[in-house]
């Protein structure tokens, strides 16, 4: 399997974990995750120590997991603590514990070298945790395509004319070319200005503003990490922004062709309406059912070509291009390791 695991990824959201366990598969890796009675959130490999059996399909006893097979019982930091048909544990009887941050309604997790996560703390959300005005809304899906398809997608927004002609301001017949691509030895996210115009209905909607008053956009895209794509979407009046839009998109591979997508959306403006967030959750699932047709389509295609063939660049790679070659070094560096 072919993914940087030395960074965070979102495993989860904070709804979806209460009391029971939670199985999923992260980098190839099978995990269940489950609250614990102090709020916090335990991860851990889900396989028993004694035999290729999930811990996820056992149960809980307080805290602990308990097999569902013989019955060996697990701390939340993976440690054997009970073997019934004996009276100590083996030494050394264990399974990983992988180590977990919660920020707003991310749940992130650390599968890279143990000890790695204390040197890079997840990616910021501020947008999703701090207030300010902001308010926001997600969903999760899974998606039939290796991560880096989903990252070149969402940094590559001239399909927007012909899957998602709706969403485009009246009157804009093609996007303006990137203005500036900026990029680090980690990161890479573009901006584009907008010439003014009209809102889309989808924009007037969320907004609140007023349909007929001409206003600019600003776009941003950011590869943030293999685990983090953000884009902002700015409408600017006269005296600056009138509604500000950030999609969030956790993208944690699951194995080579299937990755969990994690959207959140949080919005903010001078008038916005208050069933934004319901017309924007609309508006933008919508989207993601059609960008997961064309994903799913792509990676089937590849799957079926028989040896692997180059297909052509245009201008408006660049960006997915760059983020491609950072995933492929931070991938050369694990290995090197
Ligand atoms: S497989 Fe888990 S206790 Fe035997």
């Amino acid at each position: 399997m072919t993914f940087p695991r030395e960074c965070w990824y979102v495993a989860a959201t904070l709804d979806e974990l209460g009391d029971t366990l939670v199985a999923r598969r992260i980098l190839g890796t099978p995990v269940v995750l489950y609250r614990l009675a102090d709020g916090s959130i335990a991860a851990l490999e889900d396989r028993c120590a004694h035999r290729p059996y999930p811990l996820s399909a056992g149960h809980r006893d307080g805290d602990r997991i308990v097999c569902g097979y013989h019955g060996c019982t697990y701390d939340p930091d993976g440690t054997c603590v009970l073997v019934p048909s004996q009276d100590n544990p083996p030494l050394g009887a264990q399974v990983r514990a992988f180590p977990v941050h919660v920020s707003g309604p991310f749940v992130w997790v650390w599968m890279g070298t143990p000890g790695g996560a204390r040197l890079r703390p997840p990616p910021a959300t501020p947008e999703l945790s701090s207030g300010a005005g902001w308010s926001s809304t997600g969903e999760r899906r899974d998606v039939a395509a290796n991560f880096m398809l989903l990252h070149e997608h969402y940094l590559d927004l001239t399909n927007v004319f012909e899957m998602h002609a709706e969403m485009v301001p009246p009157g804009i017949e093609a996007l303006p070319p990137l203005e500036e691509v900026q990029i680090s030895e980690t990161s890479v996210s573009y901006v584009r200005e907008l010439p003014k115009a009209p809102l889309a209905p989808w924009e007037t909607e969320a907004s609140g503003l007023d349909a007929v008053e001409a206003f600019g956009r600003r776009e941003t895209g950011t590869f943030v990490t293999p685990g983090l794509h953000r884009q902002t979407y700015t409408i600017t009046g006269a005296d600056g922004p009138v509604f500000e839009l950030v999609r969030l998109h956790g993208f944690t591979p699951q194995t080579n062709g299937s990755t969990r997508v994690f959207l959140q959306l949080a919005w903010r403006g001078d008038a916005v309406a208050a069933d934004a967030g319901e017309r924007l959750a609309d508006v933008f699932h919508a989207m993601a059912d059609r960008d997961t047709a064309v994903l799913e389509t792509m990676q089937r295609c590849l799957d079926e070509d028989e040896t692997p063939r180059r297909y052509v660049n245009v201008k408006a790679d660049r960006a997915a291009l760059r983020a491609r070659r950072i995933v492929q070094s931070m991938i050369e560096d694990e290995r090197g390791r």
